[in-house]
């Protein structure tokens, strides 16, 4: 059996650690950041309350970031770095302010634009990144991806990259309190697509697989809790613990099935991320059972009798949340299927899902969602 786990990541999870950055920052050796802000975390002031933790090392904080960040998102950010002389960044927020700060990163270290980057530059350097999340969701802290927009053209594309990998991933559950129920229930949804994604993939390993169960148990133990009682911070670190797990699972075998489909429903029919994931998860992990039969005993790992059961669970939460179960829920015409089924076929992440099932296979899926 040969597997390769590649990580470097410093990982520091622990709640109120983000008080500690200008040490964990000193440690090593970085200085002169750019701060790129989710807008919520920079409203809240939560965003010079961290920059007076990392004790002056902060040189400016910018906030351009919208949710599926665009490459417009990325100049703006790049043009900051530039003036302010930064010689790292520090991403403070969801997927959207991490995805935007790595692009940043590579963007300012390769003197390339978003543009560049999502018309897939090749890219070996950039500058170092600490990834601070405020999400329980993405594992984008821990991964060598970055998912970017060109929003005029429709276009959602990931980029990779061992050069995008943070330096310094300081995990804070605590900041995560604040999210409302919407952001948990669609970013703990992800982190459920990451786990079961990375144990459908052609990549997977007994490492990986192993992260992904304990990972995806955490996950599914506490979502609803987390989603329905905000003031339980137990749910929530545990939420946050899960996110980080299924990153370092899928930080190696990429995602599969469900994230391919994800794509054009959240760049075209403007589904969030998680939910757009959550939208055929189930049905996936379904066909990838078909091919991976100990996901079965998987299954059983993670609390339930059965596939079928885990399944069936993932319907509910989708239901109990108010997500978009249907093709017509979420404004998808039958006619626009073919352009569905062409995007998701063209991602990357439909070569790496374990059951090929083809454009047919893809077809008939979306069409039981009717
Ligand atoms: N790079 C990767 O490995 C990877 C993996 C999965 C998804 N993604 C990408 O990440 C993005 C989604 O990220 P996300 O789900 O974390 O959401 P997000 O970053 O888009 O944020 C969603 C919303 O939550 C708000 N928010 C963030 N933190 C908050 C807090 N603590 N309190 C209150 N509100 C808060 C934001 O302002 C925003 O309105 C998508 O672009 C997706 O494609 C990347
Ligand atoms: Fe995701």
């Amino acid at each position: 059996m040969n597997i390769n786990y590649y990580q470097p990541v410093c990982v520091k999870f622990g709640k109120g650690i983000v008080k500690d950055l200008g040490k964990l920052m000193k440690e090593k050796n970085l200085d002169k950041a750019l701060m790129i802000a989710d807008p919520f975390i920079e409203k809240s002031g939560l965003a010079e309350q961290i920059s007076k933790a990392a004790d002056g090392r902060v040189l400016a904080i910018i906030s351009e970031v919208e949710p599926n960040p665009t490459i417009q998102n990325i100049d703006a950010c790049a043009k900051k770095a530039k003036e302010t002389g930064a010689e790292c960044v520090i991403a403070v927020g969801g997927g959207s302010a991490m995805d935007c700060a790595k692009s940043t990163a590579i963007a300012v270290k390769n003197g390339c634009t978003g543009e560049d980057l999502i018309h897939g530059f090749d890219f070996h350097e950039a500058l170092p990144l600490i990834a601070v999340p405020t999400t329980a969701g993405t594992g984008s802290e821990v991964t060598a991806g970055a998912v970017i927009s060109d929003k005029a053209k429709g276009m959602k594309v990931a980029i990779f990259g061992d050069a995008i990998f943070a330096t310094l991933a300081v995990i804070d559950p605590e900041l995560t309190y604040s999210c409302p129920p919407s952001v948990t229930a669609r970013s703990g949804i992800d982190v459920i697509a990451h786990a079961l994604d990375a144990m459908t993939s052609v990549k997977a390993n007994l490492i990986t697989d192993t992260l992904a169960i304990q990972a995806a148990s955490l996950a599914f133990q506490n979502l609803e809790q987390a989603v329905e009682h905000e003031e339980d911070e137990n749910a929530r670190n545990n939420m946050s613990l899960a996110c980080v797990m299924a990153g370092l699972a899928f930080s190696q075998t990429g995602t599969t099935g469900s994230h391919a489909c994800s794509y054009i429903l959240t760049s075209k029919y403007h589904i969030p991320h998680g939910e757009a994931c959550a939208f055929t998860l189930d049905h996936w992990f379904r066909e990838n059972a078909k091919v991976k039969p100990e996901l079965e005993a998987y299954s059983r790992n993670m609390g339930f009798e059965s596939v079928e059961a885990l399944c069936e669970k993932i319907h509910f939460l989708k239901e109990k949340f108010g997500f978009k179960i249907t093709l017509s829920d979420a404004g998808i015409l039958e006619e626009d299927l073919e352009e569905i089924v062409v995007s998701s076929m063209s991602s990357g992440n439909m070569t790496n899902n374990i059951a090929q099932i083809g454009a047919n296979g893809v077809r008939k899926l979306f069409m039981n969602l009717i």
